[in-house]
This record gives structure tokens, sequence and C-alpha cells, in this order.
């Protein structure tokens, strides 16, 4: 390409941009694609610890994933809320987890994919910190466990906080006094990185989100929701076949997490990556059994469309990924693993189709629903209803938002394909 043409072309496309291209230019050190780092969000009331009781949180399970060697205290958690919004972790000061895990967005980050130091962006969408004590593994591919382990890596990402390692980052803090006497009071020592880490998973152990208008309706208050969210919650559990995974048996309603805490390929992305030759250049990364390696392969390259397979490196596990816990979905858009769908009805639209039947390793229960678009609104106002209370008036504002770019934008309804037959599934490729 090139030439006069060309030019032309693109010249008259970006006119509205020339004032920022004059800008940019005379600013020759910057690097073309850097964007400076927004301010790190203030620990605002939405921050702070919740309380235990809230209408629909399981009392038993809180307790139950408290880990015996990190009890909850009040000064380790105020350390550990302090740790999560200070930049003085992150390579250049920028950057905390808060900057991705912002309480003002239900601890996201409203981009497709985050954006880390120096304005370097990953590959995956931030998920909520909210209810992630209950999650049995963490990440969107479940590459560790606990919350203690997670919170390791994002310090040493290079394209999130960006320290050469934990230690560089104890380093920082290590100097300023305020931290000296808070580990001193806590963990009767010097700051160090397993404290560091179990500080920061504390303050995320209280991050219980419920108390939405589904937990009041489920309590018996059953105007809590209305007629559509009621008709959601029906469809929800058959004939969306939603509870296939967002439950932890399709056996029986469940009204707690909305996970059934297991990786399934649902069709996002693989489409657009050619997984089969990403999965041989992946097995000798993953043979090399270097867990950094592993995280800056899924936060960085291309191989993060290959999800769980990173991890165990069975063929049956190639783009399959958490299913992730509903609630407070509404307020934590874009959507999936790589933030590649804007609103509600756009994830919907993607379940009714059935979509990615030219991919082998598509889940069983991914199928056409033939759900009508009453039927899609319903599902929708259920999804709407899991919202804790906390989030109340967001949650007005963008159901209004999602519900107007719905109007006239649906990418991803297909109505043909929702109400046709189920399509053979692609063949395994030859080995
Ligand atoms: C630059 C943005 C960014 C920063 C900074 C960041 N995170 Fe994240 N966080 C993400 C992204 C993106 C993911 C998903 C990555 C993946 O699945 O591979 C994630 C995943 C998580 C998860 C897993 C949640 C789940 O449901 O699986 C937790 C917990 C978490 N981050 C906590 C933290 C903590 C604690 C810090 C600070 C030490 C932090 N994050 C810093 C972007 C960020
Ligand atoms: C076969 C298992 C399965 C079924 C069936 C299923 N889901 Fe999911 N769901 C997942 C997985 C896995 C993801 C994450 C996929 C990804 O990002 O690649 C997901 C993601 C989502 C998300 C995005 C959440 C976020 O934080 O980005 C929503 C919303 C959702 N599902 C709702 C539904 C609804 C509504 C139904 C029924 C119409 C449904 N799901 C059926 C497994 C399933």
């Amino acid at each position: 390409m090139g030439g006069w043409a060309g030019e032309v072309r693109v010249r008259r496309r970006v006119r509205a941009m020339v004032t920022l291209l004059v800008i940019a230019s005379s600013a020759p050190s910057a690097p073309p694609m850097a964007r400076a780092q927004p301010a790190i969000p203030p620990p605002g009331p939405l921050a702070h610890p919740k309380p235990l009781r809230q209408v629909g949180a399981p009392a038993d399970l809180t307790r139950a994933v408290i880990p015996p060697d990190n009890r909850q205290t009040p000064q380790k958690i105020a350390l550990g809320e302090k740790l999560f919004f200070d930049g003085r972790l992150s390579a250049d000061g920028t950057v905390a987890c808060a900057t991705c895990h912002d309480p003002a967005r239900a601890f996201t980050d409203g981009k497709p994919v985050s954006i880390g130091i120096e304005g370097r962006a990953g590959q995956r969408n931030a998920p909520t910190i909210l209810n992630a004590l209950y999650n049995k593994t963490q990440f969107w591919d479940g590459r560790v466990t606990t919350l203690e382990e997670q919170a390791a890596l994002p310090i040493a990402n290079p394209v999130e906080m960006g320290q050469p390692s934990l230690e560089a980052a104890v380093a920082r803090i290590a100097v300023i006094r305020e931290y000296q006497d808070a580990f001193q009071e806590v963990f009767g020592g010097r700051p160090n990185g397993p404290d560091l880490l179990r500080a920061i998973a504390s303050y995320e152990r209280t991050q219980l989100s419920f108390d939405s208008p589904f937990d009041h309706f489920i309590a018996g208050d059953t105007s809590a929701i209305d007629a559509a969210a009621k008709r959601g919650w029906e469809l929800f559990n058959t004939r969306g076949r939603c509870n296939k995974c967002h439950a932890l048996t399709d056996a029986e309603r469940d009204v707690t997490n909305f996970t059934d805490h297991d990786f399934h390929n649902i069709g996002i992305g693989i489409i657009r990556h050619n997984v089969v030759a990403l999965a041989r250049q992946a097995e000798r990364l993953i043979n090399s059994g270097d867990s950094a390696a592993i995280d800056r392969a899924a936060v960085q390259t291309e191989m993060s469309a290959l999800g769980r397979f990173l991890i165990t490196k069975k063929e049956s596990d190639i783009a399959s990924f958490k299913t992730p816990n509903l609630r407070n979905v509404l307020v934590t858009a874009p959507y999936f693993h790589d933030g590649s769908q804007e609103t509600l009805w756009d994830v919907v639209d993607h379940y009714n189709k059935g979509d990615g039947f030219q991919n082998p390793y598509l889940d069983e229960d991914i199928q056409p629903l033939a759900l009508t678009e009453d039927d899609i609104d319903d599902l929708v106002a259920f999804l709407a209803s899991l919202t804790s209370g906390d989030y109340r008036e967001q949650a007005v504002k963008e159901l209004a938002r999602q519900r107007a770019l719905s109007r006239t934008t649906r990418p991803q309804r297909d109505t043909a394909r929702a109400f046709g037959p189920k399509p053979p599934r692609a063949p395994l490729p030859r080995p």
C-alpha cells in the first residue's frame, strides 16, 4: 500500500486527529503508543471491608475460605488495603492493583484488556476481585489457586506493574516508615514478600458482595425483582442452559456464586486465532515449567488465547477459560476473557446462536438456544438483578447505556442460526 491515493484516503480519515498528531510530534521523546497512566483511584467508601452479614452471603463458606495460616485481623486488612492502592509497588510508581481493579467500577477497569505501566496493553480483561475469595482458582485460566499466589504475579509482570521481582517491590516500600511500623505491628517483622502478599489477600477476602435485588427475592421478598427478571431466572435454569456451567451442579438451583469453578471452551476468540498452531508452540514453554514465563505468555502473547491449555497441556483444554461468577456482571463490562463483548445483549446473542462450531474444542453444552428477543431481554433483566446494593445507582445508568446500544447495534445477533439445528462439530485436527 501507500502512494498518493492511499495517502489522500488516510489524510481524509484522520483529518479530525490532526491536532493530536501535532501534539504528538512536538513531543518526540514519547514512544508512539504510550499513553499517560490515569491517576490511581482513591480508596473511597466502596473500597472498605464489607460486612459479613449481607442478604444472600454464605456465612459458613465465607469462614471456610479463610486459610488457617492467614487469619483476618483488622490491622492486616488495613495494611492490605493500603498496599492495594499504592502505586509504589509498581516499577515507575504509576500503577497500583486498584488501577485495574477500581472499586468505583466494581473492582474492574472498564477496558477490553488492561493497561499497565507505560501504557502497555495486556491480552485479557480484568475480572473483578469482588467475591474472588470464593474462587477455587484465580485468573481466567486458573493458573494459581490462592489469592496470596495471585498477588505476586501482576507485581512482576512487565505489562502490569513491571517490577523485576516481588523483592524489588518490597524494597520500594521497606524504606517507608509507615510500612515498617505496620508490618512490625501485624507480622512482627520487617516488610517482606510473603507477608505483603498475605496482607493484600486478607484485604481481598473482605470484598464479599451480595445484597442484590435477586438475593432479596430469594430471601422471600417477591417484589424485589420484576417479572422480567423472574422469567430470566427460569430461562437461566431451563431453555437458556446457563446453569450447565453457571451453577455448582445442574441438578439443583444454585443462588450463591453462579459458577461450576470449571473451565470451558465456549467459542470466544477462537475464530481470530489459529489455536492448533499456537498449541504446538506453547508445548515447549509449558514443558519448561517456568511459572513466570507462563504468566508472561498468558498476559502478553497471542498464546493467551489457549487459556487453560497453557496450564494443563490437555488438548481438550484448548481455548478453555474459567466460568466466571456472575454477580455484579452488569457493572463489569466489557465481557469475556478478551473483553470482546460490549453488552449483556451481545453475550446472550453469542450463546443463542451457539457460536463456534468451526472450533473442534467447543464445549458440548454450547448449542443454538432458540431464544426470542423477549427471552433475551428477560435473561439480561435477571443478570442485572445480581448487582449488589453498593452499585445500585451505577447499575441503573449502565443498564440504560447497554439497552440503548443494543437497540442500534447487535453484532452477535444471528437469528437464523439461533433457531436452526445444532450443526455438526468440526473434526479434531490430525496430530
Ligand atoms: C495492569 C492491570 C492490572 C493490575 C495492575 C493488577 N491486575 Fe489483577 N488482573 C488483571 C487482569 C487482566 C487479570 C486477568 C489476567 C488473566 O486471567 O490472565 C487479573 C486477575 C486478577 C485476579 C483473579 C480474579 C479472578 O476472578 O480470577 C485477582 C484476584 C487480581 N487480579 C488481583 C490483583 C492484585 C491483588 C493486584 C495488585 C498486586 C492486581 N490484581 C494488579 C489486571 C491487573
Ligand atoms: C458451557 C459452559 C457455559 C454455559 C452453558 C454458559 N456459560 Fe457463560 N461463561 C462460561 C465461560 C467459560 C465464560 C468465560 C468464557 C471466556 O471468557 O472465554 C462465561 C462467561 C459469561 C459471561 C461474561 C462474564 C464476564 O465477567 O465477562 C456472562 C455474562 C455469561 N457467561 C452468562 C451466561 C448466560 C446468560 C448463559 C446462558 C444463556 C451462559 N453464560 C451459559 C461458561 C458457560
